[in-house]
């Protein structure tokens, strides 16, 4: 299993474009809508045109793999990424009121993941691919440093502060918006990883 994924590396930078599998380095993705609705974290934020940069030095340090129920637990070891992106946001984060739009950049080190998917397997002519049914994501980053541009229509002050205070606070946000952002990142590796396992047959990806 560790080694098909190793096989799949080189195919997952540069990506399929004739089948819509895209580029992970850098990872595109066109939007993200988080609308975190109360508690210490209400905000609702929308993300455009984000680029990750570093998901290719991806590193497996676990897989469990159970053939018999199509169930597979896989632990990842991300160095570092890098997000840059076009922000809006408006709420509140830990009491403070928050407001801008404009560019967003992100170094996140020693980042630790598990994905679990579950699994049915489909009939195609003579072939047998995988669908992924379920898929669950579990993070837990080391060090964050962010940066918002362009908060509060530009105000310098405001937004230094802003800034300073999410950099000193950032792992209660973290740990308040973790939930939505691991539904989120799910989703879109739910529907990545099926163009994947709907492409290739199993005895394609996983041979004996
Ligand atoms: C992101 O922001 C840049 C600079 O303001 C702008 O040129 C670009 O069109 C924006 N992209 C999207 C998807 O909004
Ligand atoms: C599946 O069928 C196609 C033709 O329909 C054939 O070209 C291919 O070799 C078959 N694959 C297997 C694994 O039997
Ligand atoms: C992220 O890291 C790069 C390269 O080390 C650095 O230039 C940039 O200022 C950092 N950004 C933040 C928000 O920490």
């Amino acid at each position: 299993m560790k080694e098909s994924i190793e096989t799949l590396r080189p195919l997952l930078v540069d990506g399929i474009p004739e089948f819509d599998i895209p580029s992970i380095e850098p990872l595109i993705i066109p939007e993200v809508i988080i609308d975190q609705g109360n508690g210490p974290v209400s905000v609702k934020s929308i993300y455009r045109d984000i680029n990750v940069h570093g998901p290719s030095e991806f590193v497996i340090k676990n897989v469990r793999f159970d053939f018999d129920k199509d169930k597979v637990k896989v632990k990842i070891w991300f160095p570092w990424l890098q997000v840059n992106t076009n922000y809006s946001m408006d709420g509140r984060i830990l009491m403070m009121p928050i407001k801008g739009s404009g560019l967003s950049y992100g170094n996140y080190t020693d980042i630790d993941a598990t994905v679990s998917m579950k699994a049915q397997r489909l009939q195609k002519g003579n072939e047998t691919f995988y669908n992924i049914k379920d898929f669950f994501v579990d993070f837990n980053i080391g060090k964050a440093s962010l940066f918002f541009d362009n908060l509060f229509n530009g105000e310098p002050q405001l937004g230094e502060a802003m800034n300073l205070f999410l950099n000193d606070n950032w792992k209660s946000v973290s740990k308040e918006i973790k939930p939505v952002l691991e539904d989120t990142i799910a989703k879109i590796f739910k529907k990545f990883s099926n163009k994947i396992f709907h492409k290739y047959p199993i005895r394609v990806l996983f041979p004996e």
